[in-house]
């Protein structure tokens, strides 16, 4: 990279539990770059609304409460879990509080570079970005892997539910006007329904230094 070149962004979007985080984060410890998992702005805002007792549908509320958050927001151990999901999921299919957050999520991948992953990293917030990975697995394979990781946390779990809470996630992630989830059409798309996390690594830098070129 010469010195003139913008900071190296590379876009992580995939539908929920397909990987992406686990793989992002990986990502950026090999690449010596930040890490933004932009999922939890959406997490942080949709609990800003519940905990203002508002509908997370609710455009005037769900707004206010993007352009409130603070990086404490960000800290908070309740953003995960099927109310936080579906509140998160809710907030984000509303335009006002995608613009929101999109200056902040811009500003972060600018200042050093940067992993960030979402749904619509590819295709809206770093439409320019020279690597793009669109990370998918199976619904089966994705309410196994999320099953398991509530398993572990303690949290008590019906599999059929977790598929379909999942399932209902989905398609109000890839049916909504705004940024939609969708692959970018120069996204590499890496399916690991049959990958473990590190086969799943070794395929993404595989398509990383492809992608910049470096085989
Ligand atoms: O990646 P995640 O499951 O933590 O994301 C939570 C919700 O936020 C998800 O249902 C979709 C939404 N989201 C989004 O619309 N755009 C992003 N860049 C990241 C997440």
């Amino acid at each position: 990279m010469t010195a003139s070149a913008p900071p190296l962004v590379v876009a992580v979007d995939g539908p929920a539990a397909a990987g992406k985080g686990t793989l992002a984060r990986r990502l950026a410890a090999a690449l010596g770059l930040p890490y933004l998992d932009t999922g939890l702005l959406y997490r942080a805002t949709g609990r800003r609304v519940l905990d203002g007792a508002a509908d997370p549908r609710d455009p005037a509320a769900a707004e206010a409460a993007a352009r409130a958050l603070t990086p404490a927001d960000l800290a908070r151990t309740d953003l995960r879990g099927p109310e936080a999901d579906l509140a998160a999921s809710a907030v984000a299919a509303i335009p006002a509080v995608r613009a929101a957050l999109l200056d902040w999520q811009r500003a972060f991948g600018r200042r050093h570079g940067a992993v960030l992953d979402g749904r619509d990293i590819g295709t809206v917030v770093f439409p320019e970005a020279p690597v793009k990975l669109f990370v998918t697995a199976s619904a089966g394979e994705r309410a196994r892997r999320r099953f398991l990781e509530l398993q572990a946390r303690g949290a008590a779990a019906d599999p059929a539910q977790v598929l379909a809470e999942l399932l209902a996630r989905d398609e109000q992630d890839s049916r909504r006007a705004v940024a939609p989830l969708v692959p970018a059409a120069d996204a590499a798309v890496l399916d690991t329904t049959e990958l473990d996390a590190e086969a799943a690594f070794a395929a993404a830098m595989a398509l990383v230094r492809e992608r910049l070129g470096d085989t």
